[in-house]
């Protein structure tokens, strides 16, 4: 079974880090094709596990917008032979709607939209066409001259991504990262349902939510007593119940069971404070901190600003970075994120 990916081109990396990262969290064995920046496709996935890892991919990813099971590939001259060759029952109860997308090729996507739904309904009794709130979704989508015939069977929540900025929620305080980039972090975690993740500089509880919408358990804990509190007021406000927050300094952190993962945004001195200690310290210092507070082989996810070189410190303290990337926000500002594990 093929699946085929409609992936976010505004990074040229993460949606396909991403991807990768929660192929392995979820043991989801299959050959990555990319086929144009945008367009991915997940080949010879296993048939039992097919359903399950559909829906954890699309549960889960941030920097993918879509997510279909290939029905058939064809190419532009035998498109109508291959559309009413198809047995559409399986596929459509009681209606449908046809979408669609290209890519590198200027074909006319309306009346290829009317022409495969005209085909559809000639072979298929009993179905309706229905523009909006259908119940079968047919993705098409033309990459040159192939042409994937697609279903969705499960959508990605994208409206989440909008709907919890951190503006919107009921705790609000300026630093706070946008809620795809903290899912796709994460995601980059290779987290697991039921494993424990930790943010020790937890903020209004970011990373937190984004985890614990996955199915994690949380441990979040910040310096400051407003963000402590904030967060879990975040927290409850989207139902997530397996979570704890502390007030405490990172530096006396002493978790009872150690976490799997770590994900975190350090302070650095632009819009939270660091009370004056020098952000290269403080990176230091919560690498020392992690002794004891996560478990051996537990990956680390780290944003931090692009003037600050990570790799000395890493070296200094036995850390290897595994994946890097750099996201610009503004013209004075890059983020780095890095997947980092202990030696
Ligand atoms: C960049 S913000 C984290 C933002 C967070 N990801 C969010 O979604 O809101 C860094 C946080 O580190 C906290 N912090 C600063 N120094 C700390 C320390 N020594 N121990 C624990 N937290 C600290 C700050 O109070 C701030 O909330």
């Amino acid at each position: 079974m093929n699946l085929l990916l409609i992936q976010s081109q505004e990074h040229e990396k993460l949606p396909l880090a991403e991807l990768k990262a929660v192929m392995d969290a979820e043991n989801i064995e299959a050959n990555i094709n990319q086929l144009t920046p945008g367009l991915t496709l997940l080949e010879n996935l296993d048939l039992e596990t097919f359903n399950h890892s559909y829906k954890r991919l699309t549960d889960r990813l941030a920097y993918t917008h879509e997510v279909h099971q290939l029905i058939e590939t064809t190419t532009l001259e035998n498109l109508e032979k291959s559309v009413l060759n198809i047995d559409w029952s399986e596929f459509i109860k009681n209606n449908f709607v046809v979408r669609v997308k290209r890519f590198n090729s200027d074909i006319d996507t309306v009346k290829y939209e009317r022409n495969i739904g005209g085909y559809i309904l000639d072979n298929t009794p009993n179905i309706k066409v229905k523009l909006v709130g259908s119940d079968s979704y047919i993705r098409v989508v033309v990459f040159e001259d192939t042409v994937f015939l697609c279903v969705e069977k499960y959508k990605l929540n994208k409206k989440h991504f909008e709907d919890s900025k951190p503006h919107k929620r009921p705790f609000f305080h300026p630093g706070g990262m946008s809620p795809k980039l903290a899912r796709c972090m994460v995601n980059l975690s290779r987290i697991k349902e039921g494993e424990l993740l930790l943010d020790p500089f937890c903020g209004t509880g970011g990373m937190l939510i984004e985890a614990g919408l996955i199915g994690a358990k949380l441990v979040g804990s910040d310096i400051n007593w407003k963000m402590k509190n904030g967060s879990a007021l975040n927290l409850d406000f989207v139902g997530i119940k397996d979570y704890k927050t502390y007030k405490i300094d990172f530096k006396q952190l002493k978790m009872l069971e150690p976490a799997d993962v770590v994900v975190t945004d350090p302070p650095y001195g632009i819009s939270t404070t660091t009370g004056g200690v020098s952000t290269t310290i403080i990176l230091e210092e919560f690498l020392d901190s992690l002794e004891g507070n996560l478990k051996k082989d537990g990956l680390i996810v780290l944003a931090t600003p692009h003037y600050i070189d990570i790799n000395p410190i890493m070296n200094e303290k036995g850390f290897k970075i595994l994946e890097h990337y750099e996201i610009k926000m503004h013209r004075s500002l890059t983020r780095i994120i890095s997947v980092i594990i202990k030696i």
